[in-house]
């Protein structure tokens, strides 16, 4: 599979803000362009996990977690737009990425996705992805899943939309917290086609 040259990440509020921001730092690395979403509720989670407030302001978010993620030699491949931002490439079909990956995934965006619903930018860019027929992967975080939570996924799922869990594994025998999150990006990485050195295959030392 070739890798995307651009790819649209939205960040949402369900826990497990790592595992975008280590996704963020691995498609920055590799090259890859990323146009970055970020809910008003991912900003709570981020602050409660991460220890530190991301500026409101995308310029200063992005100098912040290029900062963070120790990049600033990638910065004209980050764009970070406000959820409100509808002149952004991502709110229109005529300009978006070719895959959009939403991680970590809430209930209610994922229910405002499998609903149709864009009324901020993180939901119009979910609809755009899906009305060109282009790529859709969600990384859910509840527990437990109720019906409607289910009942989302499912209909995600027959849209063609990669359901791909926050759920790492335990066979590589995770040593730190990173083997754990490294477990569940090589798996993003692994589904957009992008190179990974995170963990080793199955069958290979
Ligand atoms: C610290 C914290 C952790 C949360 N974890 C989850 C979670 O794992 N899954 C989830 O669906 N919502 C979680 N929430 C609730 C969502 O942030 C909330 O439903 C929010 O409205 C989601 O908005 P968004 O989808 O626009 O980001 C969490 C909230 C906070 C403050």
């Amino acid at each position: 599979m070739t890798p995307p040259e651009r790819v649209t990440l939205a960040i949402t509020g369900a826990s497990g803000t790592i595992y975008a921001v280590t996704l963020l730092r691995e498609l920055l690395r590799s090259g890859v362009a990323v146009a970055l979403l970020i809910s008003a509720a991912a900003r709570v989670v981020f602050a409660t996990e991460m220890g530190c407030e991301l500026p409101q302001a995308p310029q200063a978010a992005k100098a912040r977690l290029l900062e963070l993620l120790k990049l600033a030699d990638v910065q004209a491949l980050l764009t970070l737009y406000a959820v409100d931002d509808w002149f952004s490439p991502v709110a229109s079909g005529s300009n978006c990425a070719e895959v959009m990956v939403v991680c970590p995934c809430s209930m209610g965006t994922l229910a405002a996705i499998a609903t149709g619903q864009s009324d901020h930018l993180i939901g119009r860019a979910a609809d755009v992805t899906l009305k060109e027929g282009k790529r859709l992967i969600v990384v859910p975080r509840e527990s437990p899943y109720s019906e409607i939570h289910l009942r989302n996924m499912l209909r995600l799922r027959q849209m063609g939309v990669t359901i791909l869990p926050a759920s790492p594994g335990f066979y590589h025998q995770p040593q730190s917290l990173d083997d754990l999150v490294n477990f569940v990006v090589a798996r993003i990485l692994d589904q957009l086609g992008v190179p990974q050195q995170l963990i080793s295959r199955w069958g290979e030392a």
